[in-house]
């Protein structure tokens, strides 16, 4: 199964660098977004990357303009018909992206792959919505997705070998590590991810040590890049809340209930870095 051309669906900061991954591995990449400013947008992140990959000689003018080249943006979902592979980026709304998946399920061609980049929101569920719940399967990047070497392939209940060799090898030719997951809440990544930000947020709830404190210990004690909250602001705090919600409610077990002071902190509308503040306060 060749996967040659690809439309990623969903112009955030997760759209946009699947984009710059698949188009710098030589795959012609379709766009999609609602609107064309969202392309755009997402368009001026990939370009800054790469000038700045230019700068520092990790690339040459030549690769660079290739690269922007092999990106196609696009209003028109239809043109979903001409691709081997979608990947969906959209937000993490079940309704709308069963809706998404259901749609493409009748534009594309069968034997074209539909993938979802779903940080937590079951892959099974998502194939259930089409026809062709074999050829549905989960591809979790990591943020920032130039960055991060890791890419989950998950399986869900009906994806078939074809599917799940197909997605594992271009996740190589991508210039990842793919690893193996089964479709259960949260896969691998974030049951343990989550928690772990999640106890951090217990630990300044309970005036255990201050926000700069627990990200010190984590960051000097084990070597992690950034500590648990000033990631949590990193990943969002309403996408931190709404996986603990999966998890909590995926397995009914209290060891996943989400901290109160992160509720409130999402109710106040402190996002992390996306909003200005979270733990932190950005400029
Ligand atoms: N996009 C593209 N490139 C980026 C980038 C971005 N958003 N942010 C940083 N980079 C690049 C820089 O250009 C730099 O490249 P060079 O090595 O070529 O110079 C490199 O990354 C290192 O960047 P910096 O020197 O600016 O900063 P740093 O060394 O502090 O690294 C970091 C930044 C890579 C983000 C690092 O802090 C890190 O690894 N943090 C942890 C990230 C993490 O855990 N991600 C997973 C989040 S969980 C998730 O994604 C799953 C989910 O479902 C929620």
């Amino acid at each position: 199964m060749s996967i040659q051309t690809v439309m990623v669906v969903g112009a955030g900061q997760m759209g946009s660098g699947i984009v710059q991954v698949a188009a710098a591995a030589g795959r012609k990449v379709l766009w999609h977004d609602l609107t064309m400013p969202f392309i755009d947008k997402g368009m001026l992140v990939i370009r800054k990357h790469l000038a700045r990959s230019v700068e520092k000689g990790k690339l040459t003018v030549e690769e660079q303009t290739s690269i922007i080249g092999r990106i196609l943006p696009t209003e028109d979902v239809t043109d979903a018909a001409k691709v081997d592979l979608v990947i969906e980026a959209i937000s993490e709304n079940m309704a709308w992206k069963t809706n998404l998946f259901q749609k493409l399920d009748r534009i594309c061609p069968p034997g074209v792959i539909l993938a979802t980049n779903t940080s937590s929101l079951p892959i099974t569920e998502i194939a259930a919505a089409t026809s062709r719940p074999s050829q549905v399967i989960g591809m979790h990047f990591m943020n920032p997705v130039p960055v991060m070497p890791l890419i989950e392939v998950i399986r869900g209940l009906e994806t078939s070998q074809d599917v799940f060799d197909a997605i594992f090898q271009l996740s190589k030719e991508f210039g990842k590590t793919p690893v193996e997951v089964q479709d259960f809440p949260g896969f691998v990544s974030n049951r343990i991810l989550m928690p772990m930000i999640n106890e951090a947020v217990f630990t300044v709830y309970e005036g255990v040590a201050s926000v700069e404190a627990v990200d010190t210990v984590m960051k000097l004690g084990m070597n992690h890049p950034m500590g648990p909250l000033e990631l949590a602001d990193f990943i969002g705090l309403d996408t931190c809340l709404s996986i603990m919600e999966i998890l909590y409610e995926g397995f009914k077990d209290p060891k996943y209930r989400p901290c109160p002071l992160l509720r409130k902190y999402v109710k106040a509308g402190r996002l992390g870095r996306k909003s200005g503040q979270g733990f932190y306060v950005y400029a």
